[in-house]
């Protein structure tokens, strides 16, 4: 098969979707492996680099989505992007569609097929190819609420672990998934009180075991969400349903029940987010202030540490890639259900029913 290696469009974006090693991988197995000029070096990847392993460089991202059959990226493909697409071709990569009615209609027209990272399924029904991006911002959550806590970013002037005499930050943890528990540990590590809000009792019960004993575990609801806002300095939204938009946890007016200089970091703003007044910021201009609140909202936090989530990434995508390269997408697909539940649009129609049911589009019956 022939697979292509795009440099990633986006502003702050350092990530790629495959290393030299990965193209060593690939080669051995007679595969092509086209990367676009440049496509590494946010990494640490020189050109030289994937030539050593066989990797063909091609200078325009035109050239390399006209040749490959089989694209791997690592974020969204952006609308010029979008217009190279051609029918038939694989798409590899995070979608996040239902945060888009634009890109998934784009796709749509492009009769290219799309498989989304983050919907992609082990035998154990996790999210194999998020995770390692989740333990990257859930990390991250916490470096960036500690700066936006500062008063410089027009935060509370708190800082997060506090001294002997003076208390430290109160942090609260709106999911406590794999984004949550890392968010959690690096918090109470500094020395925060964290408490961890989930709905899932199983995961509640796991946390109470595994973490530092100041993290506190407490079930989900509008009303425990309501009675924590007053005492939180930092709130991380790490909440997830996969493939849906995220629930609305935090409405406008709850805002009102926060102290000034309080900050909100809503990790899952790649799906909508869960605060009403979070929109997509950037690592440039990551925040901005609605109702005295410091809002971040990045959507691509894993961008900034090219090198660590490039390797992590990988790490987690390259047996795919391989096994989609040698047994194509349907072989693929029927052999791995999970790969499967990640193809969310096929030639032209939409098959990811939580995207359908945000969008309220057609869900194909197809098979593949
Ligand atoms: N901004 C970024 O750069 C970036 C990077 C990586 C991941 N993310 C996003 O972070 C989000 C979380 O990812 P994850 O891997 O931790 O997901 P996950 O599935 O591991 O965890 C999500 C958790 O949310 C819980 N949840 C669902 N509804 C809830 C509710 N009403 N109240 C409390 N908890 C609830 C679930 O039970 C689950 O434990 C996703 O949207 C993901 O795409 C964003």
């Amino acid at each position: 098969m022939i697979i292509g290696v795009p440099r990633e469009m986006r502003a702050d974006e350092y990530r790629v979707a495959v290393t030299p090693a990965g193209v060593e991988q690939l080669r051995r197995s007679g595969h092509t492996v086209l990367v676009e000029q440049g496509a590494g070096l946010g990494s640490g990847f020189a050109d030289e680099d994937y030539q050593a392993y066989g990797a063909m460089i091609v200078p325009t991202a035109e050239e390399l989505f006209g040749e490959a059959e089989l694209v791997c990226k690592v974020k969204e493909p952006q609308a010029a992007e979008i217009r190279l697409l051609r029918p038939g071709q694989i798409l590899f990569t995070f979608l996040h569609l239902a945060a888009s009615r634009e890109l998934t209609e784009g796709l749509l027209r492009s009769g290219c097929i799309a498989v989304a990272y983050e919907t992609v399924r082990d035998s154990a029904g996790r999210l194999p190819l998020l995770a390692p991006m989740s333990e990257v911002a859930g990390k991250m959550s916490v470096q960036e609420a500690a700066r936006c806590l500062g008063k410089p970013t027009m935060g509370r002037g708190i800082l997060l672990g506090g001294i002997p005499g003076v208390a430290p930050a109160n942090v609260l943890v709106l999911g406590g998934g794999v984004v949550g528990a890392a968010a959690a540990r690096v918090a109470a590590g500094l020395g925060a009180n964290v408490n961890v809000l989930d709905v899932d009792l199983n995961r509640l019960r796991y946390l109470d075991e595994t973490m530092p004993a100041n993290v506190h575990t407490i079930f989900s609801t509008p009303e425990a969400i309501r009675a924590r806002l007053p005492e939180s300095d930092a709130v991380i939204g790490a909440v997830l349903i996969p493939g849906a938009k995220a629930p609305l946890l935090i409405p406008r007016e709850y805002l009102t029940l926060m102290q000034p200089g309080a900050v909100i970091v809503d990790v899952g703003i790649d799906q909508g987010g869960c605060c009403e007044t979070i929109r997509p910021t950037t690592h440039r201009e990551p925040t901005y202030v609605v109702d005295q609140i410091v809002h971040y909202g990045v959507t691509n936090m894993p961008g900034a540490v090219g090198r660590t989530s490039t390797l992590g990434l990988t790490h987690a995508t390259i047996g795919y890639v391989h096994r989609l390269a040698e047994l194509g997408l349907a072989g693929l697909a029927a052999r791995d259900a999970g790969f499967a539940a990640g193809v969310s649009v096929f030639r032209g129609e939409l098959t990811c029913p939580a995207v359908a049911e945000t969008f309220v589009l057609p869900l194909s019956k197809k098979t593949w």
